[in-house]
């Protein structure tokens, strides 16, 4: 019985043990055992030692035994045995059995006889009957819990899961801003974004853009026309990416951060339609934003003088010029 009771102790000692490993050694998603083989020797002599401590108890246990006077002897092997009984666990396990002994069944025998065949009137175990005792108890509390007080359903814990996975992305968003590449990329209007950009293009655009961005070296920024495509998307792609070979536009990419690109890119798309001291003329082709709502016109000849534009369902009437 003894060794029973120490094969379990060093069984429980590994496996804390292993299990203290697997907690606190970080290993990402594996196991720990297995990205770090010296686990295993780590786990080895706690084993040895968990052995030496229950070889050594033993030992000291049995020396201190004999060196006992006889009736001391007796009275530990009866206490001993006391304490075997009267362990908690084997009461608990008997009590939630509630078996009848072998010896006692006559009390519960009931009295019909088939062949010799009889039947027990056995009480039921306690252990189920707690059980059944749980449910029904569960029972009402969810009966009570979600169809009296409507209690919050499946859909609507999905909702508020989306909905705090939602904020959570949004907040890892802000801390995590170099995220945006070319396809995420939107234009930043908020006014630090814009001042932020601002002295990103005073710091490195201006010697070939000029500061007003009527442009020199490089091309006007300010007017409709883009030699490498407008819009905040193409804009961020120019920046990161650079010009055509040999003009002169380098890439950026390694020297800003998405997101100051994205700020440097959202302060030139601010200066369209500015007038610069000194504009460069046009180059490139006319931007026509393809995401731009389009306007609904609507012409109507009021009479041979007459006639009228409807702009977005904005009334304007106008005299109708001839052509020299
Ligand atoms: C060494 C001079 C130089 C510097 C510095 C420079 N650029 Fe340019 N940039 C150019 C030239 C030249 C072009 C035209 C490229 C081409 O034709 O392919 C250009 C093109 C562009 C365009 C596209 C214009 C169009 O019409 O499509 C943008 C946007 C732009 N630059 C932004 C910037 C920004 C922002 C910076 C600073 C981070 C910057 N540039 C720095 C020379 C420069």
């Amino acid at each position: 019985m003894k060794t029973t009771a120490s094969y379990l102790r060093v069984i429980g000692i590994m496996t804390l043990a292993f299990l203290l490993m697997e907690f606190t050694v970080e290993s990402g998603d594996s196991w720990a055992l297995l990205k770090y083989p010296v686990i295993w020797a780590v786990l080895g002599l706690v084993f040895l030692f968990a052995i030496a401590v229950e070889v050594i108890s033993e030992t000291l246990k049995s020396i201190l035994f004999r060196g006992l006077s006889e009736e001391a002897q007796e009275r530990y092997i009866a206490s001993e045995a006391y304490r075997k009984e009267n362990n908690w666990f084997k009461k608990t396990y008997k009590k939630l059995l509630a078996k009848k002994p072998i010896e006692k069944e006559s009390e519960i025998v009931l009295d019909h006889n088939y062949d010799g065949i009889r039947e027990l009137d056995n009480v039921l175990p306690p252990w189920w009957l707690y059980m059944f005792y749980a449910t029904i108890i569960f029972a009402v509390v969810y009966m009570v819990r979600y169809h009296v007080f409507d209690g919050i359903d499946q859909e609507e814990e999905y909702e508020i899961a989306v909905a705090e996975a939602r904020a959570d992305i949004e907040e890892y968003k802000k801390t995590a801003k170099d995220l945006i590449d070319v396809n995420t990329v939107e234009i930043l209007t908020g006014k630090e974004d814009v001042a932020a950009g601002k002295t990103i293009f005073e710091a490195n655009c201006i010697a070939c853009h000029k500061v007003d961005g009527g442009g020199g070296i490089g091309p006007n920024l300010t007017d409709d026309y883009w030699i490498l495509g407008g819009g905040i998307k193409n804009v961020f792609n120019t920046i990161s990416e650079g010009g055509r070979d040999g003009k002169g536009m380098v890439a950026w990419k390694t020297d800003l951060k998405p997101s100051e690109m994205a700020q440097v890119s959202s302060y030139v798309l601010s200066l369209h339609g500015t007038t610069p001291v000194d504009p460069k003329d046009p180059e490139g082709d006319l931007w026509i934003d393809p995401n731009a709502p389009v306007e609904e016109v609507e012409v109507k000849q009021i009479d041979s003088t007459k006639i009228q534009i409807k702009i977005e369902d904005q009334p304007v009437t106008g005299d109708v010029v001839e052509d020299e």
